[in-house]
């Protein structure tokens, strides 16, 4: 078998039920690669660098080509994330290498006391509460992508590229409002160029070579990052001239340092914005996309959620009070987020000598937590491979160790939008599944989980829409008795 048909291996069998379906994986290297192998699979994809010994083992090290381990089991997360968090607390300088250019010092990238205060500014901006003043913004961006879909003569659609676009409506809606339309333009434009230049800005980061040697993609990324900030730069002139708005931009804007009182430079404003805006859009959007696949792949499921969204929701838009309401929802896309994490591994750098679960770990070292792995890892998940939402049962979910599921990372560090991802992906989903059913294109078709800086389907996601009679689009301006 060669290697990308052997981890596209798909174990569908007879009629799709939940119990039985195996989606779509990565298949591992059986043994450590060599160095050379190593490099290889890293610039095909790195989540082929990652052995088959990490769905077992508690920690990996490796000396060459880079002095690298792999936190591999919940115990060992925890431990770089959590217990001794001061001695991995900073990320080495692999994600400078591939975002630095264009996030500058904002809160992903920034390290210290210079993240703290960004963070402490910041945090108030995604409180539960408040994500959930923008359900209508979120319901109305699904709603686009639907009437879209109408208009498609042959019913096929690229269901992640529309992912993309419907949840970066969402995130330039409520953290810019005024006149995104260039950047929308420019990240879509961008998309392939930063694909080419993900794994090559990987590799030279493991390897420590320094940023000014040239490497493949990197010139392109340049300008596409340079005039990405000129469109931010102008975005903020037009927005200080005009009055403020409820949008993250004005409160960002607005935000002051609890304790001195100090507000964000315009770089720093520029660096979050962009920072929000791209950490914000692709996660989520492929949270939603794998959590499409696995609904085609599984029809029994899928009419089981459109009951649920009919009774919770009824004819009428939906509300903040439905969000909590939903139980089926949130357990589909937290199983599909274990089997397709969006964003598929961590890493961070040992800043002084460390022991990780009995292994010693060398100052410098560069520790990666393979969340992909983690989430199937056999010591820790029965039958790891197949989906089954109801590992996610409340009762089940409260029984998982600490550091067992972590689509959005652990510690202080946490993923700043974790409230609003989760709201965005339950009301796109409830959205579109009120309104269609979805079918794969072709039912041989398997998508080929591969990171590029966040796990993306290959070959994108042909998916068939087939509209429900009288959907919900239909009956917009109804709503429904409280
Ligand atoms: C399903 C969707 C999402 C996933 C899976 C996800 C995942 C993550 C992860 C794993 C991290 C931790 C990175 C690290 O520790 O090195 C992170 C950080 C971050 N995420 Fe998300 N994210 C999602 C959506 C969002 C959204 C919607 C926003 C903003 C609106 C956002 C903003 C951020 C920011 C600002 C950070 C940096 C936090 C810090 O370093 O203090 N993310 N995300």
């Amino acid at each position: 078998m060669t290697e990308l048909a052997a981890r596209a291996r798909d174990t569908r069998k007879g009629p799709a039920r939940s119990t039985d379906f195996y989606p779509s994986r990565v298949l591992p290297p059986s043994r450590t690669p060599g160095a050379l192998e190593f490099l290889r699979l890293i610039i095909k994809d790195p989540l082929l660098s990652v052995p088959a010994e990490a769905y077992e083992k508690d920690v990996l090290y490796r000396r060459w080509p880079a002095r690298l381990a792999y936190a591999c089991s919940p115990e060992a997360v925890r431990g770089v994330l959590v217990e001794q968090r001061k001695q991995f607390d900073r990320k080495p300088d692999i994600q400078r290498y591939l975002l630095g250019r264009l996030l500058g010092n904002g809160i992903l990238l920034a390290e210290g006391a210079d993240w703290k205060w960004q963070r402490q500014t910041t945090n108030p901006l995604f409180r539960q509460a408040d994500v959930l003043n923008y359900v209508p913004v979120m319901e109305q961006a699904a709603r686009h992508t639907l009437a879209q879909w109408r208009n498609d003569p042959d019913g096929v659609v690229p269901a992640a590229g529309d992912m993309v676009r419907t949840t970066y409506e969402v995130i330039a809606r409520t953290v810019l409002i005024s006149g995104s339309e260039d950047v929308t333009r420019t990240t879509e434009e961008s998309s392939p160029a930063y694909s080419r230049a993900f794994p090559w800005a990987l590799a030279y980061g493991l390897l420590r070579i320094p940023q000014y040697v040239p490497r493949p993609g990197r010139k392109t990324m340049n300008q596409r990052d340079a005039r990405l900030r000129a469109i931010v730069a102008k975005m903020l002139e037009r927005s200080e001239a005009s009055d403020p708005t409820d949008d993250l931009l004005t409160r960002l804007r607005q935000a002051r340092h609890p304790e001195t009182g100090r507000g964000m430079s315009r770089d720093q404003l520029i660096d979050n914005i962009l920072t929000f805006l791209l950490a914000g859009h692709h996660t989520t959007a492929m949270a939603l996309t794998w959590t499409l696949y696995v609904l085609a792949s599984l029809p029994e499921l899928q009419e089981e959620l459109y009951a649920e969204v009919a009774a919770v929701v009824g004819p009428g838009p939906i509300t903040r009070q439905d969000i909590d309401r939903f139980s089926l929802i949130p357990k589909v896309i937290k199983e599909t987020m274990r089997l397709f994490p969006p964003v598929p591994g961590l890493s961070r750098l040992a800043l002084e000598d460390a022991e990780l679960v009995g292994q010693r770990i060398p100052a410098g070292t560069i520790v990666n937590i393979p969340i992909y792995s983690l989430h199937r890892h056999h010591g820790v998940w029965d039958d790891a491979h197949r989906f089954d939402p109801e590992r996610f049962a409340p009762e089940r979910e409260r029984g998982f160790k600490s550091c067992q599921f972590l689509p959005f990372g652990a510690g202080p560090r946490i993923c700043s939008g974790m409230a609003f991802a989760m709201v965005e992906a339950t009301v796109i989903l409830a959205t579109l599944i009120r309104d269609v059913r979805f079918e794969l294109a072709s039912r041989d078709f398997v998508p080929t989980p591969i990171s590029r800086v966040v796990l993306v389907p290959k070959e994108g996601l042909p998916l068939r829409v087939v509209f429900r009679p009288g959907g919900a689009s239909r009956a917009k301006g109804q709503h429904k008795a409280s």
